[in-house]
């Protein structure tokens, strides 16, 4: 069972969110269209606007996602106070050997800061939803906690959630932020189904569970035969096989939600269709049992 708009702590928020990154990192498209791509979103009913502090290009001007989120949002004529944004601190880009990468910078006084300026290039004095992007090696998890706390406190994030952890680091944040924390954001998609057990977990804490890359990504090389399965159930009902992919998703439990990047309209617009689409119990066990094998 799938549903178009579901809770996700004090905010009731569409199930398929727009991963805003592709839209301001290597590959981006220009602004007219990455603007474009965020209002057809909009327009279309998406309410959840996923960006993050790091979210430009390596070497390039910094926060440039979060600007670019502002600046839709400023220049749209719909409902902004209905739109959700969350945004992540945590990370910045780096170069390694040359290429682009991504950097983590875990110290409290980094967090503090980051959100902060956050905040600002959004444009708000509360930010919606902050995620601490990764935990830092170089940095106990508890400490980096404690900032993000700490923002919560002094009023500068509303609600908190943390990213790419396992669940030693959930139950810590729990235990830290108490009710503060509202969603988990990890990598969950038919090439990645490792965090499985985390989605469950986030469950039990009655936490949102947020897909990244819930399409595999649009970048790293990945398994396409994993994708079969749901290529045939999409050539029985005549949609994208990516529909079918985020339908699947949001399927696995009712604290999921899928933010899908886009570099076009057409693509955001076609996955915001897979929350109404509500696959058969004989094509969930199918799907299942093929991203499992
Ligand atoms: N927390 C974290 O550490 C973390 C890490 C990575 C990503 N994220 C979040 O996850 C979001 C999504 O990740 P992602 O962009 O890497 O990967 P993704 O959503 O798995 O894949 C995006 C790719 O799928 C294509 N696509 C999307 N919907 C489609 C559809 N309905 N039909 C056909 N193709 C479709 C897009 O095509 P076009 O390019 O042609 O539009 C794009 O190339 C990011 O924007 C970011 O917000 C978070």
């Amino acid at each position: 069972m799938t549903s178009s708009m579901r809770a996700l702590g004090p905010f009731t928020t569409t199930a398929v969110g727009l991963g805003c990154m592709g839209l301001s990192i290597e590959g981006k498209p220009d602004q007219g269209t990455a603007i474009d791509v965020i209002h057809q979103a909009l327009d279309a009913g998406c309410r959840h606007l996923d960006t993050a502090w790091s979210y430009y290009e390596s070497g390039g001007p910094e926060q440039t996602n979060e600007r670019l989120v502002r600046q839709a949002l400023d220049s749209w004529k719909g409902p902004r106070q209905d739109v959700l944004v969350a945004t992540k601190v945590g990370h910045y880009r780096n170069f390694t050997d040359g290429r682009p990468t991504w950097a983590v910078d875990g110290r409290p006084e980094s967090l503090i800061r980051h959100a902060k300026e956050s905040a600002q290039a959004l444009g708000v004095d509360t930010i919606d939803l902050l995620y601490m992007h990764r935990p830092d090696p170089q940095v106990p998890y508890q400490e980096s906690l404690e900032a993000m706390a700490e923002l919560a406190k002094q009023g500068v994030a509303r609600t908190l959630g943390v990213s790419n952890v396992d669940i030693e680091r959930m139950d810590l944040a729990r235990q830290v932020l108490g009710d503060d924390l509202v969603a988990v954001q990890n990598q969950f998609s038919p090439t990645f189904t490792s965090s499985r057990q985390e989605l469950d977990h986030a469950a039990g804490l009655g936490l949102a569970f947020v897909c990244w890359s819930p399409l595999g990504g649009f970048r790293a090389p990945k398994d396409e035969t994993r994708y079969d399965p749901f290529r045939q159930v999409a050539q029985e009902r005549g949609v994208s096989y990516q529909r079918v992919v985020l339908a699947w998703e949001l399927s696995q439990n009712s604290n999921v939600f899928v933010v899908p990047g886009a570099h076009r309209a057409a693509t955001i617009l076609d996955s915001l269709q897979a929350a109404d689409m509500e696959l058969s119990e004989e094509e969930m066990e199918r799907l299942n049992r093929a991203a499992t094998a």
